[in-house]
């Protein structure tokens, strides 16, 4: 039965093959052959949707656990660390004298934090070097005041719930680009769940399309 076929295929083939097909260890080796690609397939599609993402990214922990919910109540609002200036421009993150309204060198409780931000900081009058997880590289122009009052919108649409939470994050640094993991997006397959997921620019563009019907001149967002 398969001398035949070996024939015909041989002879359709003006003998190239001579020699080598009909041998049924060859079947075998086919096989495995598949097998192997597609494993291999497997271990590299894994490592690069799985792994690679890993390995782009570096974490960095906060200098320490700052805890918002404790914060905002002790505090009052966010405002009172987060406002916006007279002129309109953003103060961004505390600095050490506003933390030093309500702290000195001497802790107030016993958390390991607390201990790290008075000996480390408030003692040395060392600003705190914090990680900003939604920083845009320099050539992006980004006003808060045309966003919160003009446009009259929440901390959260574009932060994610970080005012309501107790932990810090770690910040995850794009080792290629130098980009915070939080305008790449945290879904590698560039699914967005919620406003918050990424920030890119087509992000910025696709909300002031929807918000004001034009997606905005390059000038606008590029100084
Ligand atoms: C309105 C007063 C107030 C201000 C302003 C304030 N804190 Fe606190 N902070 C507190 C109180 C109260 C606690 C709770 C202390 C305790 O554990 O009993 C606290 C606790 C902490 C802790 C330890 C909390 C934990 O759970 O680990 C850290 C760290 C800390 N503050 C950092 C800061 C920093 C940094 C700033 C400035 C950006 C700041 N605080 C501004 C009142 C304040
Ligand atoms: C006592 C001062 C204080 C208060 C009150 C406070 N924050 Fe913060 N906020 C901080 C400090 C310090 C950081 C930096 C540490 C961190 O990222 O956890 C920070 C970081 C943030 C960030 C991260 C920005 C970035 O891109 O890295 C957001 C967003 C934020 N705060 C929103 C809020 C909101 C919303 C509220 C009110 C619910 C609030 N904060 C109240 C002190 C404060
Ligand atoms: C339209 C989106 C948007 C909204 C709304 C928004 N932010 Fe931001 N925020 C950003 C972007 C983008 C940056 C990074 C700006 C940059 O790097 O130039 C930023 C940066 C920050 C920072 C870090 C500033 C620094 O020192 O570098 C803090 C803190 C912050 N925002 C807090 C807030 C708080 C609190 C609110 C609500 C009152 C708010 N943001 C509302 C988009 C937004
Ligand atoms: C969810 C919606 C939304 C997102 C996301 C958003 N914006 Fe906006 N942005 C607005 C709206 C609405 C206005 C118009 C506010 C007004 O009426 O002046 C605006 C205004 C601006 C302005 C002022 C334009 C001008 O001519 O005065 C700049 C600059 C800007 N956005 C930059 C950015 C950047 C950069 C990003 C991304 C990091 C971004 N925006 C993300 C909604 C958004
Ligand atoms: C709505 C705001 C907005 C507008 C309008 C806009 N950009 Fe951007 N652009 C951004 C933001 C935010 C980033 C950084 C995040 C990213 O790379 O997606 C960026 C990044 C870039 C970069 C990459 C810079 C880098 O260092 O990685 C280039 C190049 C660029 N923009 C060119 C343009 C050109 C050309 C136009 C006009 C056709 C334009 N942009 C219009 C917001 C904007």
């Amino acid at each position: 039965m398969s001398k035949i076929e070996n024939k015909d295929e041989n002879g359709s083939m003006d003998g190239a093959g001579e020699g080598t097909g009909g041998d049924p260890k060859d079947d075998k080796g086919l096989g495995l052959g598949v097998i192997f690609f597609l494993v291999a397939f497997l271990v590299c599609f894994l490592s690069g949707w799985l792994l690679f993402p890993k390995l782009l990214y570096s974490k960095r922990e906060q200098p320490f656990n700052f805890d918002h919910v404790l914060h905002t109540q002790e505090a009052g609002d966010c405002e009172t660390c987060h406002f916006l200036r007279e002129d309109g421009t953003f103060s961004g993150m505390p600095n050490l004298e506003s933390c030093m309204e309500c702290h000195t060198d001497e802790p107030m409780g016993e958390t390991e934090d607390e201990a790290i931000f008075a000996s480390e900081y408030v003692a040395k009058e060392k600003e705190v070097p914090w990680f900003v997880y939604s920083k845009q590289p320099d050539c992006v122009f980004f006003s808060h005041a045309a966003h919160i009052n003009a446009a009259g919108m929440d901390c959260k649409s574009c932060h994610g719930p970080i005012g309501e939470s107790t932990t810090s994050k770690p910040y995850e640094e794009n080792r290629i680009t130098g980009y915070s993991r939080d305008i790449w997006g945290q879904n590698i397959w560039g699914i967005k769940k919620h406003s918050w997921d990424r920030m890119k620019m087509d992000d910025c563009a696709a909300c002031h399309k929807e918000e004001t019907g034009h997606q905005g001149y390059c000038f606008q967002c590029h100084k």
